[in-house]
């Protein structure tokens, strides 16, 4: 049989397939609505094993049977990534970690209804910081029944142990129980800070999260890292540990000054690059100056959505969380050495990671959203800092890679291959 025939013959059977596949999705829609009625998770992993130890059985074919297997596994992969943008498209997603899984509720405007949306009839230490426009926490204390407002330290300085102190010692003196709660209104400090203050009272109480920065409401929200800094080192003390929900409201990103979106949005992007290529093509089809809260409401969705599945998949950063660091190694000694923004030192950090065809595009939007793509300083000095990332295990770096949007590769690598790079990005 000639060549041409056998295509023609396997495009029929595509054919057949492709019908097929609309017929599956049209199901899955079905099942994804069932599942948002009645709050079940998207995942249900035993459900996943049964169907493929059951659907096993329809192939007799010894040696074909692992093949149909992986086939069935990427299809039901298709049908979760549908469900869950179907039950976003109401504004709602959810991160599914069986008993700890929880809803991020994403809609412009939903501070006004957090009495309705959280389980506010009972006290609610509310932490904000002195950067955070005070009315974005009021909005919420005149919601809830016993509201205690703190306002910490702005951004960074917030995340101390003597601040920390200060908060349990606040809710012990209001006389808060095991059944109250904490809600964190403003960026990924305050998260991280009074996330932790929930773990700690009491061995735990009830955490939501109200993030109001984009970098806060398009990544820190959500996986549950909570944590201070100790003598200077990031981090150094924290647990992971889910929130009860978080309340995305994009509006009040209007207050956010435009460095802090661009870092936000270089955070976003690194999702995008990592697990989802139509975040690049939305953020190359837009002009820095046409970001509205309902763009960042998209572009949240997105990358939110990203960091979810790999949550899922890895919440303890042993695997594929570690994708998430795309950007980070060499961004991070950046950081160390110049103190540039967060943000600002990821988007540099990405640029050594890509093929050059994918650079140039990443620099183009770079230079819409007024992000750096070259930053002075001693390329020697960032190399050493890189050399000394605490991330490193027997002389190696796990280096997140992207050769095509949304795919990324893990390897590891020595240091010194890295060295090239920063110098592309780090200019004496
Ligand atoms: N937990 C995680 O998974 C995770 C992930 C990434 C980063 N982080 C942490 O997040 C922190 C950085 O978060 P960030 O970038 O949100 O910075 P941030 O929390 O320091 O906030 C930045 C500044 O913006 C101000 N601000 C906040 N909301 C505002 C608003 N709506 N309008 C005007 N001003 C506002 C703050 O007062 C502060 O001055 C770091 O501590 C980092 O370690 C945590």
């Amino acid at each position: 049989m000639e060549l041409e025939e056998l295509r023609a013959r396997i495009r029929a059977v595509d054919e057949e397939m492709a019908a097929l596949f609309v017929r599956r999705m049209e199901v899955s829609a079905q099942i994804a609505a069932y599942k948002r009625a009645h709050g079940l998770p998207v995942e249900d992993r035993a459900q996943e094993a049964r169907v493929l130890a059951g659907r096993g059985a329809l192939i007799s074919d010894d040696a074909l049977r692992p093949y149909y297997l992986d086939f069935l596994q990427g299809t039901m992969e298709l049908s979760k990534r549908r469900q869950r943008a179907l039950n976003a498209a109401d504004g709602t997603l959810r991160v599914s970690l069986g008993a700890v899984s929880y809803d991020v509720v994403l809609r412009c405007g939903c501070l006004a209804q957090a009495g309705a949306l959280l389980f506010v009839r009972r006290r609610v230490l509310i932490v904000t910081d002195a950067g955070v426009p005070a009315r974005y926490a009021e909005a919420l204390a005149a919601q809830c029944a016993s509201p205690l407002v703190v306002t910490v330290p702005e951004g960074e300085r917030c995340k101390t142990p003597a601040v920390l102190q200060a908060l349990l010692e606040a809710m012990l003196r209001a006389g808060f129980t095991r059944g109250d709660c904490v809600c964190a209104v403003g960026g990924g400090a305050v998260g991280d800070l009074a996330g932790l203050a929930a773990a700690l009272y009491m061995r735990g109480v009830d955490f939501y999260n109200v993030p109001t920065t984009l970098l806060a409401q398009a990544d820190s929200c959500v996986g549950g890292k909570t944590g201070i800094d100790l003598a200077g080192v990031k981090n150094a003390a924290g647990v992971i540990r889910q929130p009860k929900k978080v309340l995305i409201d994009p509006d009040l990103l209007e207050t956010l000054a435009w460095q802090q979106l661009a870092c936000g949005l270089a955070e976003a992007l690194k999702a995008g690059m990592i697990g989802d290529a139509s975040l690049l093509t939305l953020l190359e089809s837009l002009p820095g100056s046409e970001m509205s809260a309902k763009v960042f409401e998209q572009v949240i969705a997105a990358a939110l959505r990203v960091k979810i599945r790999i949550v899922e998949q890895d919440v303890t950063e042993r695997g594929a969380r570690r994708a998430l660091n795309f950007g980070h190694t060499i961004g991070h000694a950046i950081e160390a050495v110049t103190g540039l923004p967060h943000g600002e030192c990821v988007a540099l950090g990405m640029l050594p990671m890509v093929p050059p065809a994918l650079r140039a595009r990443l620099e183009a939007v770079y230079a819409c959203l007024r992000l750096p793509t070259r930053v002075k300083a001693d390329p020697a000095a960032v190399y050493a800092a890189l050399a000394h990332d605490k991330k490193m295990a027997d002389g190696q770096i796990q280096a997140v890679f992207v050769e095509t949007p949304g795919r990324y590769a893990i390897r590891a690598v020595a240091p010194e291959t890295l060295r090239a790079g920063i110098e592309t990005v780090v200019e004496a």
